[in-house]
């Protein structure tokens, strides 16, 4: 499949430094909200990239399920690949693609598994099949076949038949902690806005730099 002759026209309007909000977080929620607004399926789905022990890299897609002054926050079994490589690493990306509105947000920062009192508050809002799936998926184990999942999905709503379903110990979140987040704006010609919030030293302080597009 040829894709060189698909185009994209890039009319929508500027960003620049002066409609940038004090930090990424703020920033980031204000075009949040603009996507949210734009009726789009998921709007808190983002490629979480990740490094494996021997230096491949390493992406799929998850959930935003919070963000804050702390950072970024996603849920995912701690035994899968992707856990692995964060308590190995330390670290992680984020893609936000919002190409309808022309718009992607990167994030690099550390990773770390949340407390865990707040995976449990997050747990007690899932839906009662997500918790139970929690529960039968070996996230990113080899399984024989489909039959097998289903049975280990029997399995635990036997096991917890006529109770709350507990979080399992090998269930929760993460934070990345970013220390650069960029907000790409598509323009005509090429000629995007890149504006880059890194933080300074140990300061906590948000410088902000234009990248070339
Ligand atoms: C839109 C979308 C959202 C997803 N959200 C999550 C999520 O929040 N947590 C999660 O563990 N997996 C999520 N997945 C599944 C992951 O992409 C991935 O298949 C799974 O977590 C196993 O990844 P790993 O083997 O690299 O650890 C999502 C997939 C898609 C397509």
């Amino acid at each position: 499949m040829d894709l060189s002759g698909v185009r994209e026209a890039y009319e929508t309007g500027g960003f620049d430094e002066a409609d940038l909000a004090d930090d990424p977080f703020a920033q980031f929620q204000r075009w949040f909200g603009e996507v949210e607004a734009a009726g789009y399926w998921e709007p808190n789905a983002m490629v979480l990239s990740t490094v494996t022990a021997d230096g491949w890299p390493s992406a799929r897609n998850v959930l935003l399920k919070k963000v804050d002054a702390d950072g970024f926050v996603l849920f995912t079994n701690y035994t899968s690949d992707k856990a692995v490589e964060m308590d190995v690493s330390g670290r992680a990306a984020l893609t936000f693609s919002w190409t309808e509105l022309r718009r992607q947000v990167r994030v690099t920062g550390t990773a770390e598994r949340l407390a865990q009192a707040e995976s449990d508050t997050y747990w007690a809002t899932r839906p009662r099949g997500s918790q139970l799936g929690a529960w039968a998926s070996d996230q990113s184990a080899v399984v024989p076949d489909r039959a097998t999942l289903e049975a280990a999905y029997a399995e635990a709503e036997d096991r917890w038949a006529d109770r709350d379903v507990e979080r399992p110990g090998h269930w929760g979140g993460y934070r990345v902690r970013p220390s650069m987040v960029e907000f790409w704006q598509g323009r005509p010609d090429r000629l995007h806005d890149r504006l880059r919030y890194c933080l300074d030293g140990d300061g906590g302080v948000w410088t902000v730099e234009r990248r070339a597009p």
